[in-house]
């Protein structure tokens, strides 16, 4: 496939509170359908979830992404929905993954030591980015193994 083909590539960040606890269940059933969906549409991207947030960073073509941001918003197992970061790239920063899982914990201390003033709500967007990619680095992400 050309680059022409696939369109503009997009990378996005957004954050949102998870509404009722942040089970095992809930990380499974939403993997499970990011794993199936993004693989599909060559969506990559990382999920890191805890402490009662998501921070979700999605890549692929910009028509794919905005349908998927588009469910993501509607989807009722979470709220207060901020898009953070939004840009154009030719480089994906997780390509590796359809969706890596990144548990985020503000006890961690590469959290606290590294970003004592950790508040992705009033953090500029690029800064949060680096944050997601250093705990990407420290935080051993895990992938669902291929079904
Ligand atoms: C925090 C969070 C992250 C999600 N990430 C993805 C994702 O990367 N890919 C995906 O297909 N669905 C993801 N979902 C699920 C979508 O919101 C939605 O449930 C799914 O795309 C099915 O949509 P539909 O029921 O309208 O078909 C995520 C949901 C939540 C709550």
């Amino acid at each position: 496939m050309t680059a022409l083909s696939q369109g503009i590539q997009v990378r996005m960040l957004y954050v949102s509170h998870a509404v009722g606890p942040q089970s095992t269940t809930m990380t499974h059933s939403i993997l499970m359908q990011a794993q199936a969906h993004n693989r599909a549409h060559n969506i990559s991207g990382v999920l890191c979830q805890g402490q009662g947030f998501f921070l979700q960073v999605l890549e692929g073509q910009r028509s794919h992404i905005n349908a998927l941001y588009g469910r993501i918003l509607a989807d009722t197992r979470h709220k207060d929905v901020e898009l953070l970061h939004w840009e154009e790239t030719t480089q994906r920063l997780f390509g590796r993954w359809a969706m890596a899982l990144v548990h985020l914990s503000v006890n961690d201390p590469m959290v606290k030591l590294h970003h004592p003033d950790f508040d992705p709500y009033a953090a500029p967007g690029p800064r949060v980015l680096q944050q997601v990619l250093d705990l990407v680095k420290s935080g051993q992400p895990i992938e669902l193994p291929a079904q």
